[in-house]
């Protein structure tokens, strides 16, 4: 079936980070007029998945693939977007990486909190010369679309990375997680010290969604599917 004004391609954010979804909702409705961004809270979702695989990717991909399975019944044609961030230390072997979140041992198996982490990374930390890292965030979309053929399936990742290096201490109080710690060398300033807008237009988590929209304008062109009520090709 060829997309027209009411073929509306659904695309679900599996994501409860409001900040994400903000970020996010505008740079995907500026690819077309035909897709619907929706957040599972919107849609009277409640899921939680483990993320169990032991890279960005696979739990990225992991998690698109449970929304996908989750709601396409749904929808005619829909595209699920997911993501997974780690923070890189060299010194540390590339730790924290997938277990950021969980990075600081802690007694009764619960999620660390951001500032139990922060001291962890900083007691690992100590003493060490060598205080290079990167954050990084994989994208994963799994999609069902309009194509001239009939319908078209798809999975994609992309990745977004940024270089910088762990500070001796907690510098600025914006931002969440590691950011009073990550230092952005083309800035010379934490994630902490910056505004929400000005992290966002370069953080590795922006990069990671601007890539994914790149490829995703570049799937829809190669299979040729329409992204206009008017029917016309990109
Ligand atoms: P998630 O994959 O986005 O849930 O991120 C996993 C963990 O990485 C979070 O719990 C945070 O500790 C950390 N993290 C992710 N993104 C950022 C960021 O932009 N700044 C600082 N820490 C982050």
């Amino acid at each position: 079936m060829p997309a027209t004004a009411d073929t509306r391609i659904t695309i679900v954010l599996a994501t409860a980070n409001r900040d994400k979804v903000r970020e996010l909702r505008p740079l995907l409705e500026t690819i077309s007029p035909l897709f619907n961004v929706v957040t599972l809270h919107e849609l009277g979702v409640e899921v939680e998945i483990e993320e169990t695989e032991e890279t960005l990717e696979g739990n990225a991909l992991l998690k698109a693939r449970a929304i996908f399975a989750l709601l396409s019944e749904r929808f005619p044609f829909m595209i699920a977007l997911a993501d997974d961030t780690g923070l890189e230390v060299n010194a540390l072997n590339g730790a924290p990486g997938v277990y950021s979140a969980r990075f600081a041992p802690v007694a009764d198996g619960r999620t660390p909190t951001y500032q139990e982490n922060v001291l962890h990374l900083l007691r690992c930390m100590k003493g060490v010369a060598d205080r290079a890292a990167c954050f990084r965030t994989v994208v994963a979309l799994k999609g069902l679309l309009p194509s001239a053929q009939g319908e078209f399936r798809f999975e994609h990742t992309a990745e977004g990375v940024v270089p910088g290096s762990i500070t001796l201490e907690e510098q600025g109080r914006e931002g969440f997680g590691y950011d009073p710690l990550f230092l952005v060398h083309a800035t010379g300033k934490t994630y902490a010290e910056m505004s929400m807008e000005e992290k966002n237009s370069l953080s590795h988590r922006s990069l990671a969604v601007q890539q994914a929209v790149t490829d995703l304008r570049n799937i829809l062109q190669l299979k040729q599917i329409p992204l206009t009520d008017t029917n016309t090709h990109l």
